[in-house]
C-alpha cells in the first residue's frame, strides 16, 4: 500500500486500524513519512506511543521490525551476529571428511549463511510489501555509546559488515522511536527526527478511544471511567494511570457487567488503574467516593 498523501489520510488510516490519532500527531507521522525523517515520540506511559507503529504497519500492510532497548544492548544483539556453533558444526564437518583447505575456510564461515541479522540489520533488507516499519522502543533504556551508534545507522540506513561489505537499505525503512523520558535522549539523535509530545487524551478523545478498543462499553459508563481517570491523572500519583488502564479497567467492569460506578466498585477494581500501593492507599476510605461525586458533578447528562 502507498503512503497516504495527506493529514487527514493519515487519521483515516490510523482509524481503519482502531488508532484515534489528533491532528498534531497525525501531521508530524504525516510529515515523516512524507520526508523519510524517523519519528520521535516521547510521552507519559500507555498513550500509544509503540501502538502507532503498530497500526502504521498493519495499514499500510509492511512488515513491523521492532527493536525493544534495555541497558546494555549492544550491535549483535541489534544487527547482526555470527552463528558460532553453526561455524563450528561447519568447521568439524570439513575436518571429519578429510583435508581442511584452511584457505578457504574463512570464505565458507563468513557467509549469509552463518550471519544472524537483528532488527536494524533486517529493517535494511527489501520486503515485499515495501519497505518495513522500524520500532526502535523505549530508547531511553538504553545507554550513550549505543545512541551514538545508532545515530550512524540512521542517517545512513545503511550497515556495514567487515566480512561481507556494506548493507545499503534500497528503499529506507519507516523508523518510529519512542522513549518514556527517564533520561534525555541525545540532542543529536533528537535532530535527526521529527519529535512530537505524546500527551494524555483529551476527554472527548479518550471517549473516541474508549469506543474504539472497548466498543461494548456503554456511553454512560465511558464517560463516567473516562472522566474518573482524568480527574485521578490530575492528584499526585507515584504513577497516573495511562490510556491502556482506561481501556483495561473498562473490561474490567464489563466483566464484572457494571452499568455505573460507586466506591465500593472503585475500590474493589482499582488494581486495573493503579499499579502502587502508596496510591491506591490514597483512594481508601472516603475518598474514592469524593472523587466520584466531584466527576458526576462535572459530567453534563449524556
Ligand atoms: N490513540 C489511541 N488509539 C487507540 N488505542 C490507544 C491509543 N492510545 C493508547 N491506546 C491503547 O493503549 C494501549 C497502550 O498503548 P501503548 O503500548 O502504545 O503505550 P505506550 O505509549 O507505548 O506506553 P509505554 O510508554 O508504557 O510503552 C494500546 O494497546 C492501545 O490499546
Ligand atoms: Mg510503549
Amino acid at each position: 500500500m502507498q503512503k497516504p498523501t495527506s493529514i487527514d489520510a493519515v487519521q483515516s488510516l490510523l482509524a481503519g486500524q482502531d488508532y484515534v490519532c489528533g491532528r498534531a500527531l497525525g501531521t508530524v507521522t504525516y510529515l515523516a513519512l512524507t520526508l523519510g525523517r524517523p519519528l520521535f515520540l516521547e510521552g507519559e506511559a500507555g498513550t500509544g506511543k509503540t501502538e502507532i507503529a503498530k497500526a502504521l504497519a498493519r495499514a499500510l500492510g509492511r512488515r513491523l521490525i521492532r527493536l525493544q532497548c534495555y541497558e546494555g544492548l549492544d550491535a549483535a544483539s541489534a544487527v547482526y551476529e555470527w552463528n558460532f556453533t553453526g561455524q563450528m558444526i561447519a568447521i568439524r564437518a570439513a575436518e571429519a571428511s578429510g583435508g581442511v583447505d584452511r584457505s578457504h575456510l574463512k570464505d565458507e564461515l563468513f557467509t549469509q549463511e552463518f550471519l544472524i541479522e537483528r532488527p536494524l540489520l533486517q529493517a535494511m533488507r527489501p520486503q515485499p510489501g515495501g519497505a518495513p516499519v522500524l520500532l526502535i522502543d523505549e530508547i531511553d533504556r538504553t545507554d550513550e555509546p549505543f545512541e551514538a551508534f545508532l545515530l550512524e545507522a540512521l542517517s545512513d540506513f545503511q550497515v556495514t559488515i567487515p566480512e561481507l561489505g556494506t548493507i545499503h537499505a534500497p528503499e529506507p525503512p519507516i523508523v518510529i522511536l519512542t522513549s518514556n523520558r527517564t533520561r534525555e535522549v541525545h540532542d543529536a539523535l533528537k535532530r535527526r527526527c521529527l519529535y512530537h509530545w505524546v500527551d494524555y487524551p483529551t476527554f472527548d478523545r479518550e471517549i473516541e478511544i474508549l469506543q474504539a478498543r472497548a466498543p461494548e462499553a456503554a456511553e454512560v459508563l465511558s464517560r463516567e471511567i473516562v472522566a474518573f481517570v482524568q480527574r485521578l491523572r490530575t492528584e499526585d500519583l507515584f504513577k497516573k494511570p495511562g490510556v491502556a488502564e482506561t481501556i483495561d479497567w473498562a473490561k474490567c467492569l464489563l466483566a464484572l457487567d457494571v452499568i455505573s460506578l460507586s466506591p465500593e466498585v472503585i475500590a474493589d477494581t482499582l488494581g486495573a488503574i493503579l499499579k502502587y500501593q502508596d496510591d491506591i492507599a490514597k483512594l481508601q476510605g472516603s475518598e474514592a467516593k469524593r472523587l466520584l461525586d466531584e466527576v458526576r458533578a462535572g459530567l453534563e447528562p449524556a
